[in-house]
């Protein structure tokens, strides 16, 4: 069953629509800056205000802060990240059947989809095994990821500590 230890929704002490726009403005104005990363994802990294932004409503230390772009057809196959060992994710792209991202029970082997709502963050434990497959034909999927070092059980009490779990109410 996919519990509190695999992911958790997560708001910010911050004007969500804004920084949702800015992000969003940030992303489109850099479409040809995508590259492909030393783990063979497409990628940009956030800098600039934007990235100051994203530093001042984080209360964690980010290591690396990006968009992913999967583009149609791509599967990355099933892992646990190498580096960081927890993310900050957050649905950039309209919600899409065809986007497929599971975690995997180590046990059972049995796949829970992991539930991205579009515009909310979402505290992924990147220790955890977990796949990505975008099965459209057509639409790329945009995801932002600000991640982090420090254990997920850790990052989720500290957040839990500040009132950070749940939805952002827009
Ligand atoms: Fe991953």
């Amino acid at each position: 069953m996919l519990d509190s230890s695999y992911f958790s929704y997560v708001k910010f002490n911050v004007d969500m629509p804004s920084l949702v726009s800015e992000i969003n403005e940030y992303v489109q104005y850099r479409l040809k800056k995508f590259y492909v990363s030393h783990n063979k994802l497409c990628r940009i990294d956030f800098d600039g205000e934007l990235g100051d932004k994203i530093i001042k409503t984080m209360p964690f230390e980010i290591f690396g802060m990006g968009c992913y772009l999967n583009p149609p057809m791509w599967n990355y196959p099933i892992h646990k990240d190498d580096e960081r060992a927890c993310t900050v994710n957050m649905l950039l792209s309209d919600e899409n059947p065809d986007f497929e991202v599971n975690f995997i029970d180590s046990n059972t082997e049995e796949r829970y989809p992991i539930p991205y709502i579009k515009n909310q963050f979402l505290l992924f434990n990147t220790e955890k095994l977990h796949y990505v497959k975008n099965n459209s034909k057509k639409i790329s999927r945009l995801c932002v990821s600000i991640g982090c070092l420090s254990k997920y059980d850790d990052v989720r009490k500290l957040l839990e500590g500040n009132g950070n779990i749940g939805l952002y109410p827009y």
